[in-house]
């Protein structure tokens, strides 16, 4: 490969993997890996057509400013692009994103507005509305807004479609893809229409979104919530052209992070939440035909930015999406359990030090403290602080020196009541019998407990 002069020109021309690890039915099914994009996802393509077509169009001048309002993925090619040619962006996000891509985002020297996730369009907190006046109130600055511009679809139908297309050599039967802004679907649907008219276009869609029902019914249903990132709507953007989709699959959050696993374990490859929903409509698309087919889908983002998220049986444990099995007691509370590793600990030996350090590393405030496999102690942060505090030198103190010992230990049969004054005193339920340790509940973890049980 030829040496880049700018990192645009490393935007495009990603590589197409057939898979071989999963059951595709008579088919053969392929992934165009758009996580090799300098951005990490299909959205790098996007972001250059979009502001060099504004920059012809006159509507961004030097020294100017960009507003979009977006997922997170849009806003990091916009920020790659942004930066190279020197405009100052300000991106609108929804606080149910990936902290790490908000990080990634800040990191580029982007400016972020974190916004609602709980409002609808209209509402002047939904982060269309809320970009939309930003951009009326700054001057010199122009409104990309990738769900109603048309260079948004032109950018699949001129380079996208037409680099697939070439990658297998001419020969696709269908095309699965999820609709976000539907730059995508309507680009390739418009391509495929024109090039290889008998290509279906297949639409996998987060169960919450309304479009999968549009598609197969015609009834516009009431949106609900999906946890998957940057696919799924609840309104159909100006831009969006469902005639071109022939079929859609409704995929629930469970299926789309189990498949998004499964990607990385059998074919080697970290790809984002919406892949995960990509390729378990793909799957199942390929599974129902007669007829050996040629099917694509893509990965469109990288996974890397959603360790802490699905990638991480804590997260998914809180959304109640691990198939833990359950006791019917205070055991089914905890969120870290010890007879699944995911419990963080120290012995009394260790010094404190490590127990910061571990502390830091796992985002916990309080750990067990565990000789020989039984509980001998609590130590939080106040038992470190006020350790220290007087003598900077005792960081090398042992944790035994500063733990607590009167611990109050709960039997997992006991009720949800009889933990809450341990809550009132500020501690925390230690659940273990004469047998074993199985570990501890927080006030968080009460709260998310309760919290599911709402949803
Ligand atoms: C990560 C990601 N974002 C967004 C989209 C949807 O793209 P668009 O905004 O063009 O509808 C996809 C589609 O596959 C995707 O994988």
């Amino acid at each position: 490969m030829a040496i880049a002069n700018s990192v645009l020109d490393m935007i495009g021309n990603t590589p197409m993997l057939k898979l071989s690890h999963f059951d595709t039915g008579p088919c053969d099914l392929f992934v165009k890996l758009e996580s090799q994009n300098p951005g990490g996802s299909i959205k790098d393509r996007i972001a250059v057509v979009m502001i060099e077509a504004a920059e012809k169009e006159g509507k961004i001048k030097p020294g100017g400013t960009i507003i979009e309002a977006t997922a997170g993925n849009t806003g990091l090619g916009l920020g790659l692009v942004a930066a190279q040619k020197g405009y100052k962006l300000i991106l609108v996000i929804p606080d149910k994103m990936s902290p790490d891509k908000i990080r990634h985002i800040r990191a580029m020297g982007v400016e972020v507005r974190l916004t609602r996730s709980d409002v609808q369009k209209g509402h002047p907190e939904y982060y269309q509305n809320y970009a939309k006046s930003l951009a009326e109130e700054i001057p010199n600055s122009h409104y990309i807004d990738q769900f109603s511009n048309p260079n948004n679809p032109l950018t699949h139908e001129i380079d996208t479609g037409p680099e697939i297309f070439e990658q297998m050599d001419g020969r696709i039967d269908a095309m699965v893809v999820g609709v976000g802004s539907s730059g995508t679907v309507t680009g390739l649907g418009r391509f495929f229409k024109k090039n290889a008219p008998d290509c279906e276009m297949v639409l996998a869609d987060p169960r919450g979104s309304i479009l999968a029902d549009l598609i197969n019914t015609g009834e516009m249903t009431e949106a609900g919530s999906w946890l998957v990132e940057g696919i799924g709507e609840d309104f159909v953007p100006s831009i969006c052209d469902l005639d071109l989709v022939h079929k859609a699959y409704s995929i629930s959050d469970g299926e789309a992070f189990e498949t998004q696993r499964a990607l990385l374990e059998k074919e080697g490859i970290i790809a984002g939440s919406s892949t995960g929903t990509l390729l378990s409509a793909a799957l199942r698309y390929c599974r129902e035909q007669t007829e050996p087919k040629r099917v694509v889908t893509l990965v469109g983002d990288t996974g890397n930015k959603y360790l802490s998220k699905s990638f991480n049986d804590s997260w998914l444990a809180d959304q109640g999406l691990l198939n833990r099995e359950k006791s019917g007691d205070l055991r089914d509370l905890i969120a870290r359990p010890a007879d699944t590793g995911d419990i963080v600990t120290v012995t009394s030996s260790d010094n404190l030090v490590t127990t910061y350090k571990r502390m830091r590393m796992f985002d916990v405030s309080q750990l067990p403290v565990m000789d020989d496999g039984k509980v001998v102690g609590l130590i939080d942060e106040s038992d470190i602080l006020f350790g220290i505090y007087d003598d900077r030198e005792s960081f090398n103190k042992k944790v035994a020196d500063v733990m607590v010992t009167d611990l109050k230990i709960v039997t997992p049969s006991a009720s949800i009541d009889s933990i809450l004054p341990l809550f009132k005193q500020d501690k925390v339920a230690i659940i273990a019998d004469d047998e074993n340790f199985y570990g501890l509940i927080t006030q968080i973890d009460l709260i998310n407990h309760l919290r599911k049980a709402t949803l």
